[in-house]
């Protein structure tokens, strides 16, 4: 087999998208259900930060799989433990059977959870899946019917995980009803929110009207605290814009919950694994959620997901919940050497310098176009917001798309996040030259798309 040659840096040498990558799109779209495409990178390799596409270009990927491949492209030591394990056996029936790689995996998972390690692991194969078992396993213990979610929130499109999610309205064209019994507040986004507080000068003000929000209108109105099982949040919002909110609000909200029997549910399928200079966003926050659920980048690609629960809400007996392919022998071992990997290169480290780095550069281009009317974020999970005019904060979603098409003309690969901003997720292994590579690549773009 080819041993992954390593290339490192961008090379744009087709129109794009090239002869080859069209080919496979018009087959694409005559095999496959729409779903979700943005934009026409066919890939054929990669390696480290880059993305070698069918017709020879490389690309610098900002986008890691949405924070799938957080410790890069085809990573050595994955390859050999996996492939190591692929001559022994790749799956075995986890559901009824037992085997050491998915309790030495859950160990290790439990082991760079925050807070208390007495813990249980549920595993599954996505993000969706991993909130059906949260889901669950708050809905089994509390005996209790409601939730509340928040708008802006994403936590996948299964029946369950859909009725929280709150991005947008597309999400739920044509599928009402979802689950029921699910009540959204607004989350405190400290750039735009119902309250007109500027959440950066006046954090506590922004948690304290969420809060009293809450109380006054949700739980004294219509929701009594004791039919609410869960509050399920994500740390950061993800899909909703890469919104961070004030620092103690998760602490507030999840003593609030915990005080009522309700449990605490953090959705860290985006956040987790180091993007956000920790393992977890939570341990930013100073919360040890009662349930989390993770995916994306457990595995580094391979398709895994968990739910991890204090074991004190576990299920109470066999046969509530089950899953097939949950923590499969590749998953296991995979999501195993990649907890090595974020260790062995210090990658929250990384994640948190270079993290910074990013968030300094992508400030200096604030200052430089007005049209960017935010920054934000944690780690290297950044974002910059695109506005009409900074006054109004309109979103400027025409621009966002203009600027993100021109840099992958140019070799950079980004994403959208909300209405109008551009994520940077890069690998956790990203240097600061790459980083500038980034920074002149989207410096070119904005210019060519005013
Ligand atoms: C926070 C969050 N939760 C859940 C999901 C759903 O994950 P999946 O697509 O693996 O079901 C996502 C996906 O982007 C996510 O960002």
């Amino acid at each position: 087999m080819e041993k992954t040659k390593s290339f490192n840096k961008v090379s744009i040498t087709t129109e794009l998208p090239g002869p080859k990558a069209k080919e496979i799109i018009q087959r694409d779209e005559k095999f496959l259900a729409k779903s979700t495409k943005t934009l026409p990178v066919v890939a054929s390799r990669g390696y480290g930060c880059y993305v070698e596409d069918v017709d020879g270009n490389t690309f610098l990927d900002f986008s890691s799989g949405i924070s799938t491949t957080n410790i890069g492209y085809s990573n050595d030591y994955i390859i050999s433990k996996v492939e190591d394990q692929l001559h022994r056996m790749w799956h075995f029936a986890g559901t009824d059977f037992y085997y050491r790689e998915q309790v030495d995996a859950a160990e290790a998972l439990i082991n760079v959870m925050p807070g208390s390690k007495d813990k249980k692991v549920f595993y599954t194969n996505s993000g969706a899946e991993s909130n059906e078992a949260s889901i669950k396993f708050a809905k089994s213990y509390t005996k209790r019917p409601q939730f509340i979610g928040f708008i802006g929130g994403f936590h996948g499109r299964t029946m369950g995980a859909l009725g929280f999610t709150a991005s947008k309205s597309v999400h739920h064209e044509g599928f009402f009803p979802e689950m029921l019994g699910v009540h959204h507040i607004p989350f405190p986004d400290p750039y735009r929110n119902p309250f007109n507080i500027d959440g950066y000068e006046n954090p506590d003000d922004l948690t304290n009207a969420v809060l009293d929000y809450f109380e006054e209108y949700v739980l004294d109105k219509y929701v009594p605290a004791n039919s609410i099982a869960g509050i399920l949040t994500e740390p950061i919002q993800g899909e909703g814009g890469y919104i961070v909110p004030p620092k103690n609000f998760h602490q507030k909200l999840m003593k609030l919950a915990n005080d009522n029997g309700i449990l605490y549910m953090m959705d860290e399928v985006q956040t987790g694994f180091g993007r956000t200079g920790n393992f977890f966003a939570s341990e930013y926050f100073g919360v040890d959620p009662d349930i989390m659920s993770v995916a994306k980048s457990i595995a580094s690609g391979i398709p895994m997901g968990a739910s991890v629960v204090k074991s004190k809400y576990e299920f109470e007996k066999s046969g509530l919940h089950s899953n097939t392919f949950g923590g499969n022998i590749l998953a296991s071992v995979a999501s195993m050497a990649t907890i090595e990997e974020i260790k062995r290169q210090d990658m929250l480290k990384n994640s948190r310098e270079t993290g910074s780095y990013l968030n300094r550069r992508l400030k200096e281009l604030m200052d430089k176009y007005d049209k960017i009317g935010d920054v934000r974020g944690l780690g290297l999970m950044q974002a910059i917001d695109f506005v009409t005019d900074r006054r109004t904060k309109k979103y400027n979603k025409s621009l966002r798309d203009a600027v993100a098409d021109r840099a992958y003309h140019r070799g950079l690969i980004l994403l959208g996040a909300g209405e109008s901003a551009i994520r940077f997720i890069p690998p956790l292994i990203i240097k600061p030259e790459e980083i500038d590579d980034a920074i002149n690549i989207l410096d070119k773009s904005i210019k060519e798309s005013l």
